[in-house]
């Protein structure tokens, strides 16, 4: 094996205790597979979620290159919420294994993960929630203060990031003072103001007419550019799945294709 290869950042020697050897077999080596995992952003192994009797999630597996815009599609039900929850920790599996930016996040503790959170993942929900009695740019700016960041450096950031999604003139508004394409917008600027490396989006353009859904689309993909994030977005718009890098479907508790 290459010594340049090891020296890689987030090179990992597979050992038996790794849940992750299990699928080394479809790579050249062990070696190798440890180099392509290095690449993946989101890693998750055999996640199993049930509420009571209702087994939601029954072995889900799947890994999300760094960069990489996924679109999780499925029927009402299908467990596609329950997923993006799990993947961003704030709903915890029954089992499975989940590597996010090369951190394991199944069994963290809740101050870790709240932590963790904070710093690499950004959520965009279909109901955007916003705190309505704050401005815009004050939305923006609670999660860089949550993350101990100073007034004028988290301020000047939110406002740089409002300039990019068209919001510099709305800095002053409260969410009902703004349109819902302008609210969805704040509640992404919200999202990147700590820099994450997962942005992931539950139904963003839910709420929206087919103009602004379609703008909001294409934002996605202009950020992804401008900054490399991995995006995971689950949606019933078809238009939206089929224009993501790769579409997975949750069916009967599992990934489909
Ligand atoms: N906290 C909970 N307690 C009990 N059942 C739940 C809970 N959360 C979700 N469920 C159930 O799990 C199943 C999957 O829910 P989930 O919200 O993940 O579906 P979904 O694919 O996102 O659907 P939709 O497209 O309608 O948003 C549903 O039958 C739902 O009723
Ligand atoms: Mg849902």
């Amino acid at each position: 094996m290459d010594r340049e290869l090891c020296e890689l950042p987030g090179f990992q020697p597979v050992t038996k205790s790794n849940p992750l050897i299990r699928n080394y077999k479809i790579f050249r080596d062990r070696e190798f597979y440890n180099f392509a995992l290095s690449f993946f952003m989101i890693i998750a192994r055999d996640i199993v979620k049930s509420f009571g009797e209702l087994h939601v999630l029954k072995s889900i597996s799947l890994e999300i290159q760094d960069g990489e815009i996924i679109s999780i599609v499925g029927a009402s039900g299908a467990g596609k919420s329950t997923l993006l929850h799990i993947l961003g920790t704030l709903d915890k599996a029954d089992s499975g294994f989940i590597e996010i930016d090369k951190i394991r996040v199944d069994g963290l503790s809740d101050k870790k993960i709240s932590e963790f959170r904070n710093r690499h993942i950004g959520f965009v929900f279909q109901f955007h929630h916003l705190l309505p009695e704050f401005t815009a740019l004050e939305n923006v700016c609670i999660p860089g203060f949550i993350r101990g960041g100073s007034r004028s450096e988290t301020t000047g950031k939110a406002k740089e990031l409002m300039d990019i999604l068209g919001l510099s003139g709305r800095l002053k508004h409260r969410p009902s003072e703004l349109s819902g394409g302008e609210q969805q917008r704040v509640a992404i600027a919200r999202a990147l103001i700590n820099d994450p490396g997962v942005i992931l989006a539950d139904e963003p353009s839910g709420n929206l007419d087919s103009n602004s859904a379609m703008e909001l689309h294409k934002l996605f993909f202009s950020l992804r550019e401008r900054f490399r994030q991995t995006y995971v977005i689950v949606t019933h718009n078809t238009e939206l799945a089929g224009m993501a890098d790769r579409k997975l479907t949750i069916r009967d508790g599992v990934i489909i294709q």
